[in-house]
């Protein structure tokens, strides 16, 4: 497999997305007649283009693994991706990382208010979940039930938001290498997980068929905040589109802090080409999925 045409297929494929996943946003997103007219407005500020829609992508392309509608997956992906972007609106918040730029453009409590940013997360987590309600995303409730199920445990405290709560008490800890591991898990891992397990749901894959997507998604998380880590201490800010260089200052632990830049990166390759390894029983039908991987430290934002 030449790495030229891998390149241009996960270059094409996430252009693809990034248009699809904006142009949903878009249709769920109608700014209304009256007062709420500013926080749709805010939604669509933080929803439509700027992300790199790895979740999404991720999404579709376990999904067409296994023979499902792209336009149903499309709606499932919009739906994790509509959690990952309320989780940055708030992570951005002064009262979280305190942020004033994301995207290359002002994060959202800056470009309206912080009420309006915090309304405009709310509104985005509850979105998610009516889109995975929808007959639209899929026919069968036992579907829709696994899909809302997945990613709900996913957001939460057992979840992302629990491992923004240690990833909050990190400032100033002494986690070990162990206790960082959970930490990312959840707040980055359990995201990029239930994005690959949605797409084995939609296509009817049973929970025992899916664990060597699972050792895949598992060993890509942890890769993915590697790679954000060592984006954080050698990343171009202007490439970045946010601000860099904010671990150390806020004294946090972090990989690249336990293990030090080449370790962390050496880790990272490591991870990569173990999570590509088990994609091995699906042969080249899993080429997105391993571009995916590979783009994943190779990223610069
Ligand atoms: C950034 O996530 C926050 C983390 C979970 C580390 P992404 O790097 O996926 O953010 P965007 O959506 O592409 O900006
Ligand atoms: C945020 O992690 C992860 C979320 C769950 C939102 P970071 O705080 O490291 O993400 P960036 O660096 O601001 O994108
Ligand atoms: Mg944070
Ligand atoms: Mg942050
Ligand atoms: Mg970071």
């Amino acid at each position: 497999m030449a790495g030229g045409s891998d390149h241009s297929l996960l270059k094409d494929g996430l252009a693809q997305v990034q248009r699809e996943v904006d142009s949903v946003f878009d249709a769920l997103l109608p700014v209304p007649q009256d007062t709420r007219a500013r926080l749709v407005e805010a939604m669509r500020y933080a929803a439509i283009g700027g992300g790199k829609r790895v979740r999404p992508l991720l999404l579709v392309s376990t999904a067409e693994l296994f023979g499902v509608d792209r336009d149903r997956a499309l709606r499932a992906a919009c739906a994790v991706e509509a959690i990952h972007v309320y989780s940055l609106i708030h992570d951005d918040l002064p009262c979280m990382d305190d942020d004033d730029l994301r995207h290359g453009k002002p994060t959202l409590h800056k470009a309206f208010d912080e009420a309006t940013a915090v309304l405009a997360g709310d509104s985005l987590h509850a979105l998610a979940f009516e889109i995975l309600a929808d007959t639209e995303t899929s026919t069968d409730p036992f579907t829709r039930s696994e899909l809302i199920m997945t990613l709900g445990k996913a957001s939460g405290w057992d979840g992302m938001a629990g491992g923004q709560m240690m990833d909050m008490m990190a400032e100033g800890s002494d986690y070990d290498l162990h206790t960082i591991t959970r930490l990312q898990q959840l707040k980055t891992g359990a995201l990029l997980a239930a994005s690959v397990e949605m797409g084995a749901i939609m296509g009817h894959v049973p929970p025992e068929g899916r664990h060597h997507l699972r050792a895949y998604a598992r060993d890509i998380g942890l890769a993915f905040q590697i790679a954000d880590d060592l984006l954080d201490v050698e990343g171009d800010a202007e490439k970045a589109g946010k601000a860099l260089r904010k671990d150390e200052s806020q004294g946090k632990q972090t990989f690249v802090t336990l293990m030090g830049v080449d370790k962390a990166r050496e880790q990272a390759r490591a991870l990569v080409d173990q999570a590509i390894a088990r994609l091995a029983p699906h042969g080249d039908d899993a080429r997105m999925l391993a571009a995916v991987a590979r783009y994943i430290v190779e990223r610069d934002r």
